[in-house]
């Protein structure tokens, strides 16, 4: 069974893992290993990540749990909540949201989804967006499927900025 709860420290690396291999699996064919290898390290640290276990009025991890083992995330949060010169407490963004090759197609991108809709209607934020590369066609059909529209057209690095209205 699978149920959708707050990040602990405990899977910071299980975490980490899930990135690495859903990464791979999403972007083989639009980065290269090295690039895939690079950015995995750097964001997916896990003494980086342990710190978003600990409570925050600005952002939340949720992680999809399996038989004790982590299989997906997502994290949604304040726009630019990280940098005090582009935060904007009035925006919220879907940061991350990454499942385990194995257990895709489940249904558990959408439970990861709801917690992350009634994040922002708990905070009366009205709607959310998030970025999404062009040739992610996967991530894109999920994303249509589940009431986000694409706004506008990608920028220079391929990102398309899509948003859903949640009152
Ligand atoms: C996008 C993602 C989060 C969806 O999670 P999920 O648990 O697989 O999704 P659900 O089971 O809730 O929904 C299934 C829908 O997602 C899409 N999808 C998921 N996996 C897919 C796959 N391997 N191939 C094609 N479509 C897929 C389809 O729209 C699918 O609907 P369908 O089965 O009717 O065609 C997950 O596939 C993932 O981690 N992808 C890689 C990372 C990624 O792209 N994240 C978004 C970055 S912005």
């Amino acid at each position: 069974m699978t149920i959708i709860r707050d990040m602990v420290v405990d899977d910071a690396e299980g975490i980490a893992e899930v990135a690495r291999l859903s990464w791979f699996y999403t972007y083989s064919h639009i980065f290269s290993e090295e690039q895939i290898i690079a950015t995995t390290s750097r964001n997916y640290n896990p003494e980086f990540l342990a710190r978003l276990a600990y409570p925050s009025e600005r952002t939340r991890m949720f992680v999809a749990e399996d038989n004790g083992r982590v299989v997906g995330f997502a994290q949604v949060g304040e726009k630019n909540y990280w940098d005090p010169e582009k935060h904007d407490p009035h925006k919220a963004e879907l940061s991350r949201i990454y499942i385990h090759p194995q257990f895709m197609r489940r249904g558990i991108g959408r439970m990861l989804l709801d917690a992350v809709e009634g994040w922002v209607r708990d905070k009366g934020l009205g709607s959310y967006e998030l970025v999404v590369h062009k040739d992610n066609t996967v991530g894109r059909s999920f994303y249509s499927k589940n009431g986000l529209a694409e706004e506008g057209e990608p920028d220079g690095d391929g990102h398309l900025l899509m948003r859903k209205r949640v009152d």
